[in-house]
C-alpha cells in the first residue's frame, strides 16, 4: 500500500520547498519578475504536508493561500530567498527548489522612482546568487532537489544542471509545451537522477507530478537508509 509506506517515510521529515517568482527592484514602484505563480512549489508543499512531512514553504510574492500544516515564509526578491533558505538548510532532510529565482537584479536600486528622460534607456544587472548551487556547495545530509525550465535541449540541460549545482534529482520542463510550466493546473516534466536514470511523465495535474516526485524522493530516503 502505496500512501502507507509514504507517509511512513516522510512522517517527521523536515521538508524544505521554495516557490513562485522573486521580484528584483528597479525603484520604489517597478521591478523585473518572471511568469511562475507558484503552483508547482505549493502542489508539493501540500501533498509532502498530507504524507506527514514537516514543511517549510519558501515563497515568492503569489496569489495562492498556503496549504494545511504548512510553515509558510514569504520574501520578495533573489537575496531574500537566499537568507531564508539557509536559516533552514541545516536542520532540512530534503530541499526542493521549485521557486523561478531571477539570475539578474538590476545594479543600482533607485530609492526615488526613476524619472523619464529622452531617448533610449539602457540598465545594467548584476548576478543573483546562485541559491541551488551554492545549496549543492553546502550539502551535507540532505536531498537536494532542482527544477530546470527550458524552451530546448531538455535532457542535456537537466544533466548539466544535476552535476553542476550537485543535486540529486532534477526535474525538467520545456516551457513551451502545451500543458506544461508556468501557470496552468498542468505540467509536463521528466525527472533526472545522479544515477543516469530518468522518469518522462506524461501531462498530468500539478498534484499528480507532485505526488511522481515526492515517490522519487521517498526512494532516495529509503535507499541512503539502507
Ligand atoms: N536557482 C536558484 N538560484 C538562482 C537561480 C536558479 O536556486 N539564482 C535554482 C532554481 O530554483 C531551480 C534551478 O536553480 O531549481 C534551475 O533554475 P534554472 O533557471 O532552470 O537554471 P539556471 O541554473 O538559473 O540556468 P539558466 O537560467 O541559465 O538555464
Ligand atoms: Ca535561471
Amino acid at each position: 500500500n502505496l500512501h502507507r509506506s509514504t507517509s511512513d517515510i516522510l512522517k517527521g521529515k523536515k521538508v524544505m520547498i521554495t516557490a513562485g517568482p522573486t521580484r528584483e527592484h528597479v525603484d520604489p514602484i517597478r521591478f523585473f519578475t518572471n511568469h511562475s505563480t507558484g503552483k508547482m512549489g505549493y502542489a508539493i508543499a501540500k501533498k509532502a504536508a498530507e504524507w506527514g512531512a514537516e514543511v517549510t514553504l519558501i515563497s515568492g510574492p503569489v496569489s495562492l493561500e498556503a496549504p494545511k500544516n504548512v510553515k509558510l515564509v514569504q520574501v520578495d526578491t533573489a537575496e531574500e530567498m537566499r537568507q531564508a533558505v539557509f536559516e533552514h538548510f541545516k536542520a532540512s532532510d530534503v530541499v526542493i527548489k521549485s521557486a523561478a529565482v531571477a539570475d539578474y537584479r538590476p545594479a543600482i536600486k533607485h530609492l526615488e522612482k526613476l524619472k523619464k528622460q529622452d531617448g533610449s534607456m539602457v540598465m545594467e544587472f548584476e548576478r543573483t546568487t546562485d541559491i541551488l548551487k551554492q545549496l549543492g556547495e553546502e550539502k551535507e545530509h540532505q536531498i537536494l532537489v532542482g527544477f530546470a525550465a527550458e524552451t530546448q535541449d531538455l535532457e542535456h540541460y537537466a544533466m548539466k544542471k544535476l552535476q553542476s549545482k550537485n543535486a540529486d534529482i532534477i526535474v525538467a520542463n520545456n516551457v513551451k509545451q502545451t500543458g506544461a510550466g508556468f501557470g496552468g493546473d498542468t505540467n509536463i516534466v521528466s525527472i533526472f537522477h545522479r544515477d543516469g536514470s530518468k522518469k518522462e511523465l506524461p501531462i498530468l495535474s500539478k498534484e499528480e507530478v507532485a505526488e511522481e516526485l515526492l515517490k522519487d524522493i521517498i526512494d532516495l530516503v529509503i535507499h541512503k537508509a539502507q
